[in-house]
This record gives structure tokens, sequence and C-alpha cells, in this order.
């Protein structure tokens, strides 16, 4: 038996924040960054809320289990009707593992501010045990949000880094959901599409076009229920390991690694098939290789550099622990490939030092 499910309800389209009408009166916990907080985006959050409103703005990129203890002891002292997180997916996991912490978890509605994790969609939370320098994704139906609102709106203002940066993880969600063990007929339609519209619409939407950004969101969206459904693999297993010990974006290190993950995973035909398709849907010839090769010329179009900024001797140091952690990671079972550690060091090794 398989299974298909799409819990939060999505709103987009002409005025989506509208949707927060629904909260009107309520107690409401935002949670966000302080950027986003003294951006003034938050205002067009806050101008919906005629409740109660605390803001808990101490989000970091990649937070750490600290930062949601914090955030639990937040939830808890203001005892909100719902908590609305705003922001890329630091804010969006953060609340969503808040929520999950307390005994009575309140509906959670999660606003995207950058295009890139899926997470208002996906019962996956990223957080960082920043003692052992590891990335930990906690995977469980709890963690899905009661709604998602999608306004492109927001995005404006998103520099070109970060657009290129998420827009990479847009791309990766679907490269690795198109080829997992749980990839199905519905997954694979959505992997599909948002792999199609995320390779078409990225270079555009990093010069700052904002019909593209908006496209950017949707597929990023799309590309969240696809590998809530399929799973992800080695590449997000890597990422979790790098961004652990090194810190760095998370959409930058699914970025180096992506084309190296698809010339090793073809080497499983299903794999092979799926990238095919994903080639052909972008009008390149049909086969892995031609895929990888793409990816590479679009992420030097986006100004990622092909080496990891670390050097040669901290790659180094660092492997034993980098691999460990990757093939321990939630990730790694929805790989198609079985994975070995000769095979993580070896495609770690060509990625970096670089520094
Ligand atoms: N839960 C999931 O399903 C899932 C999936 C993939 C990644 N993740 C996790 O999500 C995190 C990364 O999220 P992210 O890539 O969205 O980055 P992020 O949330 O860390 O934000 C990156 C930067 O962009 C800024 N920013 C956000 N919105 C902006 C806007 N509208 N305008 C200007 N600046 C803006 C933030 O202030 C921050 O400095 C990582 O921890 C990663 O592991 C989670
Ligand atoms: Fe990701």
């Amino acid at each position: 038996m398989e299974r298909f499910a799409v819990k939060p309800k999505i709103y987009f389209g002409p005025e989506p924040m509208k949707a927060l009408d629904a909260l009107a009166g309520k107690r409401v916990l935002v949670v966000t960054d302080a950027f986003l907080a003294s951006s003034g985006l938050l205002d067009r959050v806050k101008a919906r809320l005629t409740g109660p409103v605390e803001v808990f703005d101490r989000v970091e990129p990649d937070p750490s289990l600290r930062l949601v203890a914090e955030g639990v002891a937040a939830l808890r002292a203001f005892r909100p009707d719902a908590v609305v997180a705003f922001g890329g997916g630091s804010p969006m996991d953060c609340a969503k593992a808040m929520c999950w912490c307390g005994k009575e978890r309140p509906p959670l509605w999660c606003i995207p501010t950058t295009a890139g994790t899926g997470s208002e969609v996906t019962s996956f939370a990223v957080l960082t045990d920043t003692d052992r320098g590891v990335k930990i994704p906690l995977v469980d139906d709890g963690l899905l949000a009661e709604a998602a609102v999608l306004d492109p709106g927001l995005l404006d203002g998103v520099p070109p880094q970060v657009t290129a940066d998420t827009g990479m993880d847009v791309l990766t969600h679907a490269a690795e959901a198109a080829v997992a063990r749980g990839a199905s007929p519905f997954s694979g339609a959505l992997a599909e599409r948002a792999f199609a519209l995320a390779d078409q619409r990225l270079p555009a939407a990093y010069t700052g076009d904002r019909t593209a950004k908006g496209d950017m969101l949707y597929a990023s969206c799309m590309a969240g229920m696809a590998f809530n459904a399929a799973g992800l693999g080695v590449c997000h297993a890597l990422a979790h390991a790098l961004g652990g010990r090194f810190h760095l974006p998370h959409g930058r290190l699914n970025a180096l690694l992506l084309p190296q993950v698809i010339l090793f995973n073809a080497q499983d035909p299903r794999a092979a098939e799926g990238y095919s398709r994903l080639a052909r849907l972008c009008g390149l010839a049909g086969n892995p290789r031609a895929l990888a090769a793409a990816l590479t010329r679009l992420r030097t179009r986006l100004k990622i550099a092909p080496r990891l900024p670390v050097s040669a001797g901290d790659l180094r140091e660092a492997l034993p622990g980098l691999i460990q952690a990757a093939l321990a990671d939630a990730c790694i079972p929805a790989n198609p490939r079985e994975v070995r550690a000769g095979d993580l060091q070896a495609m770690l090794l060509e990625i970096g030092g670089g520094a």
C-alpha cells in the first residue's frame, strides 16, 4: 500500500494574506528572524492580526536545539491560540519544532519569505545540535502546518545570492524526489513540474524579475510536497552533515553536491530514467550526464563557487565525522542507490576544500 497526503491548506493568488483573517481576534505568536522583524515586511502580517500578538524574532540561520528550547519557553509563557512562522526555512523549522514539543500543539500557519525549502508543506524540521556540530532532520507528521500562505510580494527584496542558494535547494528537492525510493505517480508529477519550472525561472528570479520570483515560490512549494511524499537522498544527507559542521547556506551545499550525486545515482537504471525525464523536460538531451552538466552551468551562472569554502586540511580532518553524520541522516534511506562510506568520501573530496 502507498499513501499520498497533503495536510496544509495552501493560500495563493491575489491577496493571499487575507487568509490570515481567520486568525482575527486570536492570540498569535509570530516566529521570525531579526532581519525580517525589522524590515517592514512583518507589518504586512501584523496588519491582518487583530488580537494580542507577540513576536519571537531570535531565529538565526540553521536553528539550534537551544533556540527551540527558548522558543518553547516563549510559547508556554504567551499561550497563543495560533503560531505564525514568517521567514525562510530557519524560522519555519524553528516554529514547527516549537509547536511539536509542546503538550498542546497550537495550529501553525507558515508564510515563506524565501523560495527554497518548501518547509511550509513538509513534515520535516531541520535543527542543529551546535555542541556536536550536527544537523538533525526531524521527520514526523505532527510537524505539518495547518496552512501555508504563498505571497510572492514578500520576495521582492530577497538578495540575488539568497535567491540563487534557495533556488538550487528547490531544484535539489525536485531532483531527489523524482528518483527517491518513495516516488509515486503523484509525487513524480509535482517533482517534474517543480524541476522544470525552477530550471526555467531561476535565472530570471536571480536578476530580480518579480514574476519569476513568484514562480519560484510555487515551484518551491510543489517540490516540498513532492519530497515530503517521496523522500530525499544522499545529496541532502551530505548537505546536512556539511551544514552542521561548517554552517554554510543549505541550498549552496546542495548546489555543489547535486551534479555529482546525479552521476553517482545514475548507475541505478530507474534513477537514470528519472533523471533523463527531467533532462528532456528542460529541453536537454535525455540522459543524466546532460542534466548534471546543465546544473553545473546554472550554478556558474548564479555565481556559486564550485568548491567548498574550507581548506583541504579542515575538510580531511572533518571527513570521518561528516561521513558518520551523513550515513545516519534521515534522508539516506530514500536514496535510490545504496551508499557506502567510500562513496561519500569520494563525493566530499570532489567538491572540497577550495579555500
Ligand atoms: N523543513 C524542511 O522541509 C527543509 C527543507 C530544506 C531545508 N530546510 C532548512 O531550512 C534552512 C534554510 O532555510 P532558507 O534557505 O530559507 O534560509 P533562512 O531561513 O536561513 O534565510 C536565509 C537568509 O535570508 C534572509 N531572508 C529571508 N527572507 C527574506 C526576504 N524576503 N528578503 C530578504 N532577506 C530574506 C534571512 O533573514 C536570512 O538571512 C536550513 O536550516 C535548512 O536545513 C528545511
Ligand atoms: Fe533542502
